[in-house]
């Protein structure tokens, strides 16, 4: 029979037993064996973009770009000495920060070597971004382990383009596990950073191949945009959420509710009667909830295909297997 002071004992496991979820990752996965892991990474992050707040964008997305590419574990992050890895993929291209995420992981070898994987490197930043930047704190699930393939193909077909449309998102999301309202929610990250203009020119000047404009785009937005983005100009960039883009805020559901959205996967938020309803209720003054779903479905993001156990292997530098 069990002691009382056993049943107690069982009591106090409880909590840490049920914080670990089914993939195997769990909130406070370094608590022993890294307990300064993540405010280790914290710093890097707050100093990082005191000096250089133009990288909060690039290492927001890094995360998208590695979960939705072979799962979260990092494989965005590996160099090929013949350019065929993820990283050389286009839309990889203007992805920015991987000194920072060597820094951190430097930091973090210091004090527990050979324990934090570069895939949980990218996860921490990814909400200390959000954080510096104005956005709610969450509980980051920890305990994924690195990834030793990285194919630039596999970039190409899993990574959604910015000319996708609502079904294609959907569908993009569906396929890794997550929701329509993950979709509209985490696209709300655009309310940081930049887009280039090879990312949206067609809509400027030849949406259906006849020298037209997107009809679904703010006639007065075409008009500001031409004037950055010429036809055969070089390809340089705007703010996603002009004038707010190095803040975390609901911004972005304004833009895309004026018709203001940069991308057509932005537009394409109010073709459907979910995502649309969720762009209507955050174009202004429901900051709170969209900061705590947000937050969710990064969480949510973070499950994908995740490498745990025994499985894959911790990197000891993020850009090379061991
Ligand atoms: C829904 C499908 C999505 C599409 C089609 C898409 C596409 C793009 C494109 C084309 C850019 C511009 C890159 C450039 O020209 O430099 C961009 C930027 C960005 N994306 Fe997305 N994205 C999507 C979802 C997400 C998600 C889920 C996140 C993160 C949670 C994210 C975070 C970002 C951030 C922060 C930037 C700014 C990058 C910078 O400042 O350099 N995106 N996205």
């Amino acid at each position: 029979m069990a002691t009382p002071k056993f049943m107690f004992f069982l009591a106090l496991l409880l909590p840490l037993v049920l914080s670990v979820n089914g993939n195997g990752l769990a909130v406070g996965y370094y608590s022993r064996s890294c307990p300064q892991a993540e405010s280790i990474t914290m710093n890097v992050v707050k100093q990082t973009l005191a000096v250089a707040p133009s990288l909060s964008g690039p290492l927001l997305r890094m995360f998208f770009h590695d979960c939705f590419v072979r799962g979260c574990d990092a494989s965005v992050l590996l160099n090929s000495p013949t350019n065929q890895a993820e990283k050389d993929a286009i839309p990889n291209q203007t992805l920015r920060g991987y000194e920072i995420i060597d820094r951190v992981k430097n930091a973090l070898e210091i004090h527990c070597p050979g324990v934090v994987s570069c895939a949980d490197i990218i996860t921490m930043v990814s909400r200390d971004v959000v954080v510096q930047t104005g956005g709610f704190s969450w509980n980051v699930e920890l305990g994924r382990r690195d990834g030793v393939v990285s194919l630039l193909n596999d970039a190409l077909t899993n990574l959604p383009p910015p000319t996708d449309n609502i079904n294609a998102l959907v569908r993009s999301f569906r396929g890794k596990g997550l929701s329509v309202k993950d979709l509209v929610v985490l696209s709300g990250a655009h309310t940081i950073g930049i887009g280039h203009c090879s990312a949206f020119r067609n809509r400027l000047y030849n949406f259906t191949g006849k020298g037209d404009v997107d009809p679904s785009m703010n006639s007065h937005y075409v008009a500001t945009l031409k004037k950055i983005c010429t036809l055969n100009g070089p390809d340089v960039f705007v703010q996603m959420d002009p004038g707010s883009s190095k803040k975390f805020d609901e911004g972005y559901y304004a833009q895309v509710s004026k018709n203001r959205g940069l991308f057509q996967s932005d537009a394409a938020l109010l073709n459907n009667a979910e995502t649309k309803a969720y762009v209507l209720a955050h174009k202004g003054g429901n900051q709170e909830s969209f900061f705590k779903d947000f937050g969710v479905s990064m969480v949510n993001m973070g499950r994908i295909g995740v490498l745990t156990g025994n499985a894959g292997q911790i990197r000891k530098v993020c850009s090379k297997i061991n």
